[in-house]
């Protein structure tokens, strides 16, 4: 992959954008990339969570790549903005953990991306913001919905009609992001939090992730699907052996079956 650089550590995948001279900007094959390396991790057995990040100290992606779009059409527009959110979809929709490592700027679709990983965790220079009215087009990687959804109506019209940026610390503090960690600290901390969920039911992860996305988009069969969903573990060996190690004072070793 000629705009990724991946590798895998104690089952964690971590993709790394890597185009640090363009501040990582998305563009498409950026995009594809990111799809082929996530559905390989969610492929990949010995994979139980992933990393994603970008190359260098300075960004995390700066947004879609302005260059690559400034002439096209309505259609092609409408276009791009579709096979974002199918990418990022699969993100939000991905079974194991996503984490985003956000070590720099996260602006437009690199926030929108962030903002698709199930958590996010950002060094102290990080920066968010969805800058797009300042190009005279708005969010299209679902920035109107998830940063709504994720800091609430208020403050995210502010920062969808000013573009501004903000820090790290308010980040935190609106709840965008779970850590916020120095640069040096920053992969470790992704880890912690991954290593801590590997050590978990895998088939029990991949559900909460479902049952909570289904929350979030406004569904309303939550707690109906939470009801189906906590009898169907009672039928896999995961939930054996959690309850047979619990009752035996060991620690499980799950399976995912
Ligand atoms: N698309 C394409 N190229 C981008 C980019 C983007 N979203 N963001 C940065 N780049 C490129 C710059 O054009 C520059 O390329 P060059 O060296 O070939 O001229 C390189 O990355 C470095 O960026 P530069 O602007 O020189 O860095 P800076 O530190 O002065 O400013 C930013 C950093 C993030 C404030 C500035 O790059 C910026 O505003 N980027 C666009 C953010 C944006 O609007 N994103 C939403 C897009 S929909």
């Amino acid at each position: 992959m000629s705009t990724l650089k991946t590798e895998i550590v104690n089952g964690i995948l971590t993709i790394t954008i890597n185009r640090p001279d363009k501040l990582n900007a998305l563009n498409r094959q950026v995009i594809s990339d990111i799809k082929e390396a996530v559905e390989s991790g969610l492929n990949n057995k010995e994979v139980h969570g992933m990393i994603l990040t970008g190359e260098g100290p300075k960004a995390f992606a700066a947004g879609a790549d302005i260059a690559e779009f400034a002439n096209y059409s309505e259609a092609k527009g409408e276009e791009l903005s579709a096979t974002g959110h199918h990418v990022f979809d699969k993100i939000e929709h991905a079974s194991k953990p996503i984490i985003a490592a956000v070590n720099g700027f996260a602006l437009g679709g690199g926030c929108e991306l962030a903002m698709a990983c199930h958590l996010r965790v950002a060094s102290e220079n990080a920066r968010f913001g969805q800058p797009e009215v300042n190009l005279g087009v708005i969010p299209g990687y679902g920035g109107t919905q998830r940063l709504t959804r994720l800091i609430g109506r208020t403050k995210a019209l502010e920062f969808l009609i000013t573009g501004d940026m903000i820090k790290a610390d308010e980040a935190l503090r609106l709840g965008l992001v779970n850590h916020v960690v120095t640069q040096d600290e920053l992969m470790n901390k992704c880890r912690e939090i991954l290593d801590k969920a590997g050590s978990k039911s895998p088939l029990a992860i991949g559900r909460i992730i479902a049952l909570v996305n289904t929350c979030e988009e406004g569904g309303n069969t939550g707690f109906q699907d939470e009801i189906r969903e906590f009898g169907r573990s009672f039928g896999t060996a995961d939930f054996k052996e959690g309850t047979t190690a619990f009752l035996e004072k060991r620690t499980p070793a799950f399976t995912g079956k």
